[in-house]
């Protein structure tokens, strides 16, 4: 908890990357640090930036609907993003500052060490899955790399957005407990 915390308190100071000119305040994640399942959104947006946690807007709103729809809170669970400073105008996140950043990311996973990352949006997915995947194929498939179980799925935006993609993105989040206790049957 202490170790989290302290690596959050310096996300909250970090000058890398051209990304904190920008911003109100950095977003460093939000949850249980023993969590067993992590959330990875693309970066903060301007309700992020303003309150200072992950998942706060629009966006939030409908995973906050899935997340109680298969009885989970966001006290179970951990959310956080691939950059931590909200991008201008809510671009993507440039390559040089998604790996300036992602050191943050790799060490919030080595503390936590969630038993599923679930990826949500491609941005989260190419950091974790090979670049010639197509979110439309992968979606809520269980791929096991370097000792970690991904889930990519549609970023809730995307299915905000358009709304073809909210019930294939209601159907994944459904999945999600078997996946979580199969992972953990498979770790016993
Ligand atoms: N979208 C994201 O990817 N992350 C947030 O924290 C909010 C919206």
């Amino acid at each position: 908890m202490e170790e989290l915390e302290k690596l959050h308190d310096e996300i909250k100071k970090c000058s890398k990357c051209p990304l904190h000119k920008g911003r109100i305040q950095a977003v460093p994640g939000d949850g249980n640090p023993k969590a067993d399942v992590f959330f990875i959104g693309e970066g903060p947006g301007a309700e992020e930036d303003k309150q200072g946690k992950p998942f706060v807007g629009a966006a939030g709103k409908f995973l906050d609907v899935m997340l109680t729809e298969i009885g989970w809170k966001r006290d179970d669970v951990f959310i956080g993003n691939i950059v931590k400073c909200r991008p201008p105008d809510n671009r993507d996140p440039l390559p040089e500052e998604i790996d300036t950043c992602c050191s943050y990311l790799e060490a919030q996973l080595e503390i936590i060490k969630p038993k599923i990352i679930v990826l949500l949006g491609r941005h989260a997915m190419y950091r974790f899955l090979p670049s010639d995947f197509k979110i439309s194929k992968e979606h809520g498939k269980v791929f096991h790399r370097q000792n970690k179980f991904l889930v990519p799925l549609y970023h809730p935006a995307a299915a905000l957005y358009h709304a073809s993609l909210r019930q294939t993105l209601i159907d994944d989040f459904k999945r999600l407990p078997k996946i979580i206790e199969k992972v953990k049957e498979m770790s016993d």
